[in-house]
């Protein structure tokens, strides 16, 4: 597998390894020689080669103010693909963790003038990172509504019950029933002028969310979601892709990625988590408008590059730079 220079990598020891809640560990990377590591804001996301070799990303839940070590809040995903269960289950104290330089697609606003940061699960990790930042900046007030299941599936729980943080924090668990579920519909029946909303979660909490905030300014909502957006789209359409530098026309069918017609045409391109998340399989977009379904490309970078083996075209033709 070859990695594109953006994602150079570098050794991390983990200073820390702790359970904090059920099936969810906490890991403090330092560098080993002690030096400062790359800057960052709250809301980034790091790209981890685990144990088992695969490439993941993780938000960093650690106070971006301190860049002594990263903290990364992971939980073992037992029906997931198995990084997340290697990181944990092969990983220890004083092991030695590849890692590489954050990212950020899921920052603060500087316009914003307050916050609503939802977090569901193990969402709350850039939420977590989010409220330390705003805490720390004292300036804008904010509001927090962490769902979980029950009190033990709870990360943080101690740090958000600081007394600094009373009245900002609401955790509500739903005991795995639909119809426990919170009242999203309150918070945003009315749009807040100014606010901004961060919801880091499930796909249905991202789902519900941005139903009920269709009458909000656009630019006012921000998602993250844990892994790229994998799922085929009901409106998912067959497009073609044009390799501009052997004139090679190939066919997207639906439910193919580009990435699976470009390797059975024997078209080499680098690959890892096929899921738009290490940023390994980044294509020249020469022209045509993508619709890109990745967590590595910034939003500068996307009229010109594009993932392969998630993301899709929104017309009838791509022309990449292969
Ligand atoms: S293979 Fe990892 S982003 Fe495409």
């Amino acid at each position: 597998m070859t990695l594109p220079e953006s994602l150079d990598l570098k050794p991390l020891t983990v200073s820390r390894k702790a359970q904090i809640a059920r099936d969810i560990f906490y890991f403090e990377l330092r560098d080993p020689g002690g030096l400062p590591l790359a800057p960052y804001t709250a809301g980034a996301h790091v790209p981890v080669r685990v144990p088992n070799g695969a490439m993941r990303q993780y938000s960093l839940c650690s106070d971006a103010q301190h860049t002594d070590h990263y903290a990364l809040a992971v939980k073992r995903d037992a029906a997931g693909r198995g990084g997340s269960i290697s990181l944990i289950d092969d990983l220890a104290e004083g092991d030695s963790l590849m890692v590489g330089e954050p990212r950020n697609l899921f920052e603060l606003s500087d316009k914003a003038r307050s916050f609503i940061l939802l977090a569901g699960g193990i969402g709350i990790t850039p939420i977590m990172a989010m409220v330390r930042s705003l805490q720390a900046e004292g300036m804008r007030p904010f509001k927090v509504y962490y769902f979980t299941r029950d009190a033990e599936g709870t990360a943080f729980a101690a740090e958000l019950a600081d007394p600094e943080l009373a009245g900002q924090v609401r955790i509500h668990h739903d005991q795995g029933d639909p119809a426990k579920a919170f009242d999203l519909w309150k918070l945003f029946e009315k749009p807040v002028s100014g606010a901004h909303v961060y919801c880091c979660g499930p796909q249905g909490l991202m789902d519900a969310v941005r139903d009920m905030t269709g009458h909000w300014p656009d630019n006012a909502i921000h998602f993250e979601s844990f892994g790229a957006d994998t799922r085929p789209h009901a409106d998912d359409q067959p497009f073609e892709i044009e390799l501009a530098q052997s004139g090679q026309r190939l066919q997207v069918g639906v439910g193919q990625t580009m990435l699976q017609v470009l390797q059975q045409a024997q078209v080499m391109v680098a690959s890892s988590c096929e899921s738009g998340t290490c940023g390994s399989c980044k294509v020249g977009l020469l022209s045509g408008e993508a619709d890109h379904r990745d967590q590595v490309l910034l939003p500068e970078e996307r009229a010109s590059q594009v993932m392969v083996c998630v993301s899709r075209a929104r017309g009838e033709r791509l022309v990449l730079d292969l």
